[in-house]
């Protein structure tokens, strides 16, 4: 039984891995903005254990890490969280800038490297849900697709420091997914939303514990998921 910490969890891509995990017996410790969020996690996920922090201010996790009971041992660290705004360059304030990069870079640069003892002591795992928008830059989406190819360069660098001590690191780059952000992203385009056009994020969550559960001797660096249809 191996034990993850998961952000993301309340909503989309982040819920079904949640899920996934305890219904097949695994510890889960879910990270939440606040005391209420967490408080309905473990409600909505029972047998789960929570972490408070909110990751829009990077800067305080460690001491708000510092005030909770932290795992002891842990198999991996499941960044799933994220936020988008779309919008051109031209109108793109510093705030909101400073807000996606915090929730999808910095922060998690800072929740690994405030895990990485617990990661290393169990040649453990690190992976990192980005998005095709990581790949590839296009007009609208400039300050989630900078986040996103800030996200790379963390994954690979992290890769390339600690895949000698055995912790593996895996990018997950998903196309669009039916949850919530996508919803919001179609009604900030100005477009009707069809869930089923897109890929559901249990197919997302696939990919995810396929990288997790690959054996020992080997390591899925990256997995681009696009839609099926
Ligand atoms: N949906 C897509 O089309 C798509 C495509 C490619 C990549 N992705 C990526 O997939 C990941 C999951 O996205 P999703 O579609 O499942 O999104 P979602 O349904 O909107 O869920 C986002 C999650 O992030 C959490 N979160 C946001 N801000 C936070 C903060 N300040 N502190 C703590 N948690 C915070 C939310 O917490 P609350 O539950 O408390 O709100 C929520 O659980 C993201 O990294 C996204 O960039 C999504």
């Amino acid at each position: 039984m191996a034990t993850h910490l998961i952000t993301g969890a309340g909503s989309g891509i982040g819920a079904v891995v949640a899920q996934r995990l305890l219904e097949r017996g695994d510890d889960i410790w879910l990270l939440a903005r606040d005391a209420r969020r967490a408080t309905e996690l473990r409600e909505r996920f029972p047998g789960a254990q929570s972490l408070v922090g909110n990751l829009a201010d990077p800067a305080k996790l460690a001491w708000a890490f510092g005030q909770q009971s932290l795992p002891v041992d842990l198999d991996s660290v499941l960044h799933i969280a994220g936020v988008v705004e779309l919008g051109p360059i031209g109108d793109t304030p510093v705030k909101v800038w400073n807000e996606t990069l915090a929730i999808n870079l910095v922060a998690p640069a800072e929740l690994t490297r405030l895990l990485l003892p617990q990661l290393r002591q169990s040649r453990g795992h690190v992976v990192f849900v980005n998005s095709g928008a990581g790949l590839s830059a296009h007009a609208d989406w400039g300050s989630y697709a900078a986040s996103k190819f800030g996200l790379r360069a963390l994954a690979d660098s992290l890769r390339a420091e600690e895949h000698g001590g055995g912790v593996r690191v895996t990018t997950v780059y998903p196309g669009r997914t039916a949850t919530a952000m996508q919803l919001k992203v179609h009604q900030q385009e100005g477009k009707e939303y069809d869930p089923q056009a897109w890929i559901a994020p249990e197919s997302v969550a696939t990919a995810v514990l396929t990288a997790l559960d690959l054996p020992r001797d080997a390591e899925i660096t990256e997995i681009t998921v696009r839609p099926g249809r």
